[in-house]
């Protein structure tokens, strides 16, 4: 017997790094999924089969001897077939690009988590989830568990440390266009930056941090209006926070400008330092805005908000 689940990307719309501080984030989840087959084996090892590394396992090794950014897979698989007579074999198929803040890592832990384990019986999204944060952290350990959340739910929610997460249920259709620079980029070393920019500029970092949770609230109102041109001023203004807080470069600069010109509103990304960046467009501005980055020689492509969220088969 085969089991199947697929689950999407995200990107952050608003509020990257200021979450860290306890302002609010906006995430939506896109129409680029990773898909995850299981399948039990009478050879009690673990397989697991991608695009970027193939392993074939013993079970019950240490995590921290696992050298391959494939290891959450191996943690969901261990755990399942502790006390079972069973070996697994795992496949992995990916539309989106890797290490660029478009949460590939999370979606392959929450269709890893829900293909795993539904070989074994039922399970529900809380207790997926659950397992998809606990594979997360063994690639990065501090972890929010914001994106695995929002590639469960689907749609676009908003988030904070405290509170955890709320789906916000507008669902307006706006197209995104995705540039991505192809500079791998960090979140760890990008955070501990922004932490070095804090602790220089306290007091331009606590007006940063004001101006950012104003611009949120703003923007949950607009999400409702589905107001494309306001959303887009917001997307530019929280650009400038970003630049200002250190995590832009000559690169991301580049692509925003052609962003900020032919679309709404453009921003980076995720944790910045490289990745990608996003224009907010419809249909009168997206073709055009494809075309000034593929001119420009810079990868892109539209996704639209998915609000499906995991799905198994
Ligand atoms: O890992 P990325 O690039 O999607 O960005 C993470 C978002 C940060 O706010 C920079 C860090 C965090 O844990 O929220």
């Amino acid at each position: 017997m085969k089991s199947k689940a697929s689950a999407p990307g995200k990107v952050i719309l608003f509020g990257e790094h200021f979450v860290v501080y306890g302002v609010k984030a906006i995430l939506c989840s896109i129409n680029k999924r990773v898909t995850v087959t299981a399948e039990k084996t009478t050879d009690k090892k673990i397989f697991i089969n991608s695009e970027i590394d193939n392993l074939i396992l013993e079970p019950n090794k240490l995590i921290s001897e696992i050298n391959s950014p494939l290891k959450p897979f191996y943690y969901l698989a261990n755990k399942v077939i502790k006390n079972q007579n069973t070996g697994i074999q795992i496949k992995i198929d990916s539309e989106i690009p890797l290490g660029v803040g478009l949460g590939s890592s999370s979606a392959c832990c929450v269709a890893g988590a829900a293909a795993i384990f539904k070989l074994f019986g039922d399970i529900s999204k809380e207790e997926i989830l659950e397992l998809a944060i606990e594979a997360e952290r063994t690639i990065f350990e501090n972890t929010s568990g914001a994106d695995c959340t929002v590639c469960v739910y689907g749609g676009i929610m908003e988030y904070d440390k405290k509170q955890g997460f709320k789906k916000i249920e507008d669902e307006p259709n706006f197209q995104l266009v995705i540039a991505n620079s192809n500079i791998e980029h960090s979140t760890e070393s990008m955070v501990s930056e922004v932490k070095a920019f804090t602790i220089k500029n306290k007091e331009e970092f606590s007006k940063l941090l004001e101006q950012e949770l104003e611009l949120v609230e703003d923007v949950l109102k607009l999400l409702k209006e589905n107001n494309a041109i306001k959303l887009g001023e917001k997307i530019n203004q929280n650009q400038k926070y970003l630049e200002t807080i250190g995590i832009s470069n000559n690169q991301l600069r580049k692509m925003i400008e052609i962003g900020q010109k032919t679309s709404f509103g453009a921003k980076i990304t995720g944790s910045g330092g490289g990745g990608c960046i996003f224009a907010i467009t419809d249909e009168s501005n997206l073709e055009y805005t494809l075309k000034e980055f593929k001119d420009n020689n810079f990868e892109c492509f539209s996704v639209e908000i998915d609000f499906k969220g995991l799905n198994t088969f």
